[in-house]
């Protein structure tokens, strides 16, 4: 018997969903709400029209921004002690990837006690979660909608991965006016991650057809609006589908799990202050080179998707031209291409390499790694 299951949160999506979040805190019995969010949300002016709908619906509300780009674990204990002294009954993340997965890991603390490296790998957690609500501000991580949440251990200098369905928010605020204040890096920076949710996600082990169509209309969407996206903050329609594309891309790696683009970039953003979606962008075109190899048919359909012309060419073959199309993409919109040129140490590479093999994300890899093969891929992307 083959069985899928497919987990999400209850989602409202929409242009100025944001003022729904008052309603959505009472209708899960919250009265004292705790908001993470960072300097970044707090400059944006998005934190005060969330604390303001949370008051007029009578909640009383605390906040908690202590929370830098990759999220360290004493960020989280410094929150969770927050949280406890004020007695709050619910946890609102606002924000990018950092906010909302210090969010869920200031939830897991605050119920299950411990350090949150105990809850590093799948299913540790085991008492149930405060009520949570995530509200992207990037389009973006997909933390709004996974049941991830990806922790930076600062004494080993790695990014841990837990997952656990009790990390899957209860719901789920899209709001694409949000994105209209991100700057072109960042813009271009979060939408790799997402074209690299749904590739990954699609080639995944773990791949569903419940999965696949989301990871599919992720990967299109991409390839359709990131580009305009990148380009003007005034697109409306822009923001919008790329708010769609990383939903939809939230909701198929977060079922599917990911691959070696996410164990690799995880051991980078343990140990250097690069964006998550940079360093996706480096090593992407060199980890799916090597998967090909494993699933020409899918990346085929990958290629159809971003638009190259399959019909009649060998699957390999036109795989091979998907990959030619994002590295072009990347180039259009300035992404960077290489290690080094970031500052990421050689010598460090066989470490990395040690660390990436251990993570989560490399058991639905879809091609078998050894170690000297994923050294490999480091040294080609360095
Ligand atoms: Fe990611």
């Amino acid at each position: 018997m083959n069985i899928h299951k497919f987990v999400m949160p209850e989602v409202i999506f929409g242009a100025g969903s944001l003022k729904q979040v008052g309603e959505s805190c009472i209708r899960l019995g919250a009265t004292n709400v705790f908001i993470v969010s960072d300097s970044g949300v707090i400059e944006t002016g998005w934190l005060e029209v969330v604390m303001d709908d949370c008051k007029k619906a009578g909640l009383k509300v605390h906040t908690f921004s202590d929370i830098t780009v990759n999220p360290k674990d004493h960020e989280v204990e410094k929150g969770c002690q927050l949280y406890v002294e004020k007695e709050c009954d619910a946890i609102i993340g606002i924000g990018g990837g950092s906010a909302m997965d210090a969010a869920k890991a200031i939830a897991i603390l605050s119920t299950n006690g411990g350090e949150i490296e105990d809850y590093e790998g799948v299913d540790k957690i085991n008492r149930p979660l405060p009520p949570l609500i995530m509200i992207p501000t990037t389009a973006g991580s997909g933390s709004e909608v996974s049941q991830f949440s990806v922790i930076v251990h600062t004494k080993w200098k790695k990014k841990m991965t837990i997952v656990s369905k009790s990390l899957v928010p209860d719901i789920a605020i899209v709001d694409p006016d949000t994105l209209a204040t991100k700057s072109a890096l960042l813009t271009a920076a979060t939408g790799i991650d997402v074209l690299t949710h749904g590739i990954e996600a699609y080639v995944s082990l773990a791949a569903t057809p419940l999965t696949d169509v989301h990871a599919q209309n992720a990967i299109k969407l991409v390839a359709n609006y990131l580009r305009p996206s990148v380009a003007s903050k005034m697109n409306k329609e822009a923001k919008l589908q790329m708010a769609i594309a990383s939903l939809q891309a939230g909701l198929a790696f977060s079922n599917a799990i990911l691959g070696a683009v996410h164990a690799m970039s995880h051991t980078i953003g343990g140990r250097y202050p690069m964006l998550h979606g940079e360093v996706n962008s480096i090593l992407l075109p060199h980890v799916m080179e090597f998967n090909l190899l494993a699933n020409p048919k899918k990346f085929s359909e990958i290629a159809y998707l971003l638009g190259v012309n399959t019909h009649g060419i060998p699957e390999v073959e036109a795989g091979k031209q998907g990959i030619e199309s994002i590295k072009q993409l990347l180039k259009d919109i300035d992404a960077p291409d290489s290690l080094s040129k970031m500052g990421i140490e050689e010598e460090v590479i066989p470490l990395m390499s040690q660390m990436a093999i251990k993570d989560a994300c490399m058991i639905t890899n879809p091609r078998d790694m050894t170690i000297n093969e994923l050294e490999n891929l480091f040294k080609r992307a360095w």
